[in-house]
């Protein structure tokens, strides 16, 4: 794809980050260029050509620019580079490694390498010469923090080719040749373990791409028990501020069965960013017992970057999350927030001075976000092994209102719905996420069903079903009661209500901070539910209002201390013991 010839040109025109330059050759849509500032090259990217008039958008900031700038074009679109040494690194949008920069961010025109080109790896082959290959298939591997981290054919290669010579087992940098391939016609093509993907393409080296079917454990219960995701699938967290997205984001990027987690930072403030770098390294990995930044990348940026770097940070996150996936690793990529990049969509196609959709965002924004999320999905590789990318994405809807085209247009693309609600927030119901107003498409997939029926048990969606139930009954007695008042309403509304409840408190409140509370297996998740219906499905006779609330209120406080008590230890039998006793006294 690299140019001969680079087409040249010259700025005419500049509004903020975007500028106007006059070509004198062919340029194409998103093509990367340099503009040429004293000692500096400022990276931008072609966003729109009219004429000889390409509107290019910087990557940087546009301070002492000034028209007659020479302008390179490099032939290619903006890329990332792909290679062992990614994991627990910190990029900017750009893949710049941001511990190489001073200060929290890089200087301007300055960009680093993203990958190690001293560090040699422990390469052990895969393939043998005579083998045929084809993009994506697996050459050899190399130990990258515990992680299988394989080389593959380079994904830009189209067609079938033939190892002409492969490396044997041995220490080599990412730059050695590992392998040689020949197309049909004979050509020779050598290979290194570092290859190059423009991130605005998704990368499909794979034989198949079904629905996903597999339950994803997080350990956050009312994910896991009422709306799960899948592996491969797609959720949305919208919660207004402060309502607990990124505890929620962390929780699930500790938990998750993943084998790689690549955080998309999309800051308000340089230092919320700078709290993922202090934090997350810090963050212990219950999976391995070490540190969860060994398994991790962090793409991070901020408002005061510029709109082009946080437009592409998303991307590079993806198509490094594509990359691991065709390696047959469970990616989970999360992204907080969304909508800080649907404002730099908005910047952007202002600047440019499209006609504006609602809210002034791009009229596109629905097919750029579901684009987006379409690059997510399970996938079976050409060699049949399966790799995924389940994708979580916050949303910050401006005064928590649900009806803002990013959230409508997150809505769907996305097939679970985890919505944050103010007033579970508010009464320290965590995580807040809403019972009533929250889904999961996965619940109607048939191969989804089949799947937890074998994996749980058999009935475990008609349980499933039935606690929902129990709780939207809840919330309308607790509407009747508030309405009528205690005594103005039969005593069954008390007991309906004080029923959710104990769902509400022992299934969907959660506590982040709590080393048992915080990640509950799917067994455990089991057993709690199937305890809490045994008792939501009895029959009581009470005979006054107050002694349902008492009554509950002595069930929830026993479950909830079970809740922090080891699974099935001497402690938590103990608790069973009371809780029978509790519903004896209730019985006589
Ligand atoms: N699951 C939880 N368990 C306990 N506390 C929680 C939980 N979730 C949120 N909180 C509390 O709520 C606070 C705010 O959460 P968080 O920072 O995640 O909100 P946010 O929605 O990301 O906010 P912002 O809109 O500012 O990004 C946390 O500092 C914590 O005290
Ligand atoms: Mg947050």
């Amino acid at each position: 794809m690299e140019k001969e010839n680079k087409t040249k040109g010259k700025v005419v025109g500049i509004v903020a980050n975007l500028v106007m330059v006059e070509v004198e050759g062919p340029v194409a849509q998103n093509e990367i260029c340099f503009i040429s500032l004293g000692q500096e090259n400022l990276m931008a990217e072609v966003i729109k050509v009219v004429g000889k008039i390409a509107y290019v958008q910087v990557f940087e900031s546009t301070r002492g620019l000034k028209p007659g700038s020479a302008v390179t074009f490099e032939g290619h679109l903006l890329e990332v580079t792909l290679g062992p040494g990614i994991l627990s690194r910190n990029y900017d949008g750009l893949q710049n490694d941001l511990d190489k920069m001073e200060g929290i961010f890089l200087k301007r025109g300055e960009y680093t390498d993203p990958l190690n080109r001293e560090k040699k790896w422990i390469f052990k082959p895969l393939a043998q010469v005579g083998d045929e290959v084809q993009a994506g298939d697996w050459l050899g591997e190399v130990d990258e923090n515990g992680q299988p981290h394989k080389i593959m054919v380079p994904f830009k290669m189209k067609g079938t080719f033939t190892i002409q010579e492969i490396a044997g087992e041995g220490e080599y940098t990412v730059d050695h040749t590992i392998a040689s391939i020949t197309d049909g016609a004979g050509e020779k093509t050598d290979l290194t373990m570092v290859q190059k993907w423009p991130v605005k393409i998704a990368i499909t080296a794979f034989k198949e791409k079904p629905r996903p079917f597999k339950l994803l454990e997080t350990g956050v219960r009312c994910m896991d028990t009422l709306n799960p995701i899948t592996e491969g699938g797609t959720g949305f967290i919208p919660g207004p501020f402060g309502t607990g997205k990124t505890v929620l984001q962390h929780a699930i990027s500790k938990q998750a069965e993943a084998d790689i987690v690549i955080i998309a930072a999309c800051g308000e403030r340089a230092n919320e960013v700078v709290e993922i770098f202090t934090e997350f390294p810090e963050l212990e990995d219950p999976r391995t017992g070490k540190k969860l930044i060994e398994r991790t990348i962090i793409i991070a940026n901020t408002s005061n970057m510029p709109v082009a770097a946080r437009e592409a940070s998303v991307y590079t996150a993806m198509t490094i999350g594509e990359y691991y996936r065709a390696m047959g690793l469970k990616v989970l990529l999360m992204a907080d927030s969304t909508s800080r990049w649907a404002q730099a969509l908005r910047e952007m196609s202002n600047r440019l001075e499209e006609l504006p959709g609602p809210d002034a965002f791009p009229m596109d924004l629905s097919a750029v976000i579901s684009n987006f999320y379409s690059r997510a999905g399970f996938t079976y590789l050409n060699n049949g092994k399966t790799g995924s990318i389940t994708f979580i994405g916050t949303v910050s809807p401006a005064g928590g209102n649900l009806k803002e085209p990013v959230t409508e247009s997150t809505r769907k693309a996305a097939r679970c719905f985890y919505g944050l609600s103010q007033a579970r927030a508010d009464s320290k119901r965590y995580p807040a996420i809403d019972p009533i107003d929250s889904y999961s498409k996965y619940l109607e997939y048939p191969e989804v069903q089949e799947n937890l029926e074998k994996y749980i048990n058999k009935s475990w969606l008609n349980d499933v079903m039935k606690a929902k139930d129990i709780l939207l009954r809840g919330k309308e007695a607790m509407e009747q009661i508030n309405i009528l008042g205690d005594d103005g309403v039969p005593i069954g509304f008390h007991e309906t209500f004080w029923k959710s409840e104990l769902i509400d408190f022992v299934i969907l409140q959660q506590d982040a901070f709590d080393k048992i509370d915080a990640s509950t297996p799917m067994n455990r998740q089991q057993y709690m539910l199937t305890k809490v219906l045994q008792l939501v499905e009895s029959n009581f006779s009470f005979h006054h209002f107050e002694e349902v609330s008492s009554f509950f209120k002595e069930l929830i406080n026993e479950f909830k201390q079970m809740n922090y008590t080891e699974f099935e230890s001497e402690k938590f039998k103990q608790h069973e013991k009371t809780l029978e006793e509790i519903m004896q006294k209730q019985a006589n």
